[in-house]
């Protein structure tokens, strides 16, 4: 299970509509996907359409030491979970801060599931603040993605969030976090300067930055109300396809890579003959 942290300290970038989309179009490409929702405000947990019930968040585990397994649930989607999200996790932000480790126990949290094998990625939902539960996500993650706004102010917070992964790698809480992608959300190809942003992150961050661009539709606004994802709610849209693109492209960069560390480990021809 490889856990990618879908984080931004900007509120309002598309995170949540990311986290829930992505991991909807990847359990539809049938990879066993969990989703966790780490932001009090539960809108991943709502926009699934699934209530939230005391005792049956990631806050029991996380503060009460009860067992991750029994928060899982399943949704309507037959390869997908969650580990819902309740208001009571905003108290984790003092608790956790009280405990020794705060920064590794989400870490402590998901070694279970990443054990069981029951899943091939956990994507976590983070909340729109550098606090406990945002940097426990990114201590916690193999990967992070992050959600920027094609508009001005969205690179102003790209640079903040790469200094706090250069923190989390340096402090030693997470030395093998990766930086691996930047998605834009919520483009409108009427406004000139959404053309300008999407080129600008193009050029300064070319190696991560997704060809996917999710565009800003009315349905991936509405989705969440009628608690369904949207492939869900209009399976064929612009907003559905978009963020089927961006799954595919998700899975296909994960391929490249396999295939690019398995080319490095076995030497080629060549340099095999000569050895
Ligand atoms: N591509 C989009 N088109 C239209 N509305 C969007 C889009 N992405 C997100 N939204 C809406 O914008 C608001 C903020 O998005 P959200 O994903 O909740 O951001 P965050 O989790 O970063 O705070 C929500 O009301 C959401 O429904
Ligand atoms: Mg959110």
């Amino acid at each position: 299970m490889r856990i990618v942290a879908i984080s931004n300290q900007k509120g309002g970038v598309g995170k949540t509509t990311t986290a829930l989309n992505l991991a909807a179009c990847l359990s539809q490409l049938g990879v066993r996907v969990l989703l966790v929702d780490l932001d009090p405000q539960a809108n991943a947990t709502s926009g699934l359409g699934l209530a939230q019930e005391e005792g049956g968040s990631i806050y029991s585990a996380l503060v009460e030491g009860a067992d991750p397994r029994q928060a899982i649930r399943s949704t309507r989607l037959p390869n997908l979970s969650i580990i819902r999200s309740h208001q009571e996790l905003a108290g984790c932000e003092i608790e956790l801060a009280q405990s020794g480790n705060h920064l590794g126990r989400l870490k402590d949290v998901l070694t279970p599931l990443r054990e069981s094998g029951h899943f091939d990625y956990a994507i976590l939902d983070t909340p729109p603040s550098l606090g406990v539960l945002m940097t426990g996500a990114l201590a916690a993650a193999d990967e992070l993605l992050v959600p920027i706004q094609c508009e001005y102010f969205g690179l102003e917070g790209l640079s903040k969030i790469v200094s706090v992964v250069q923190q989390i790698r340096d402090c030693g809480a997470n030395p093998n976090l990766v930086l691996e992608g930047i998605v834009m959300t919520m483009y409108d190809s009427r406004a000139n300067l959404a053309n300008q942003v999407v080129n600008d992150v193009r050029n300064y961050f070319a190696e991560i930055c997704y060809q996917t661009v999710i565009p800003r539709t009315v349905r991936l606004g509405e989705a969440p109300s009628f608690g369904k994802s949207i492939i869900e709610y209009e399976y064929s849209g612009r907003g559905a396809q978009a963020y089927r693109a961006l799954a595919e492209e998700f899975l296909a960069r994960r391929s490249g890579a396999a295939q690019a560390a398995a080319a490095e480990e076995s030497p080629a021809p060549a340099e095999a003959a000569a050895a």
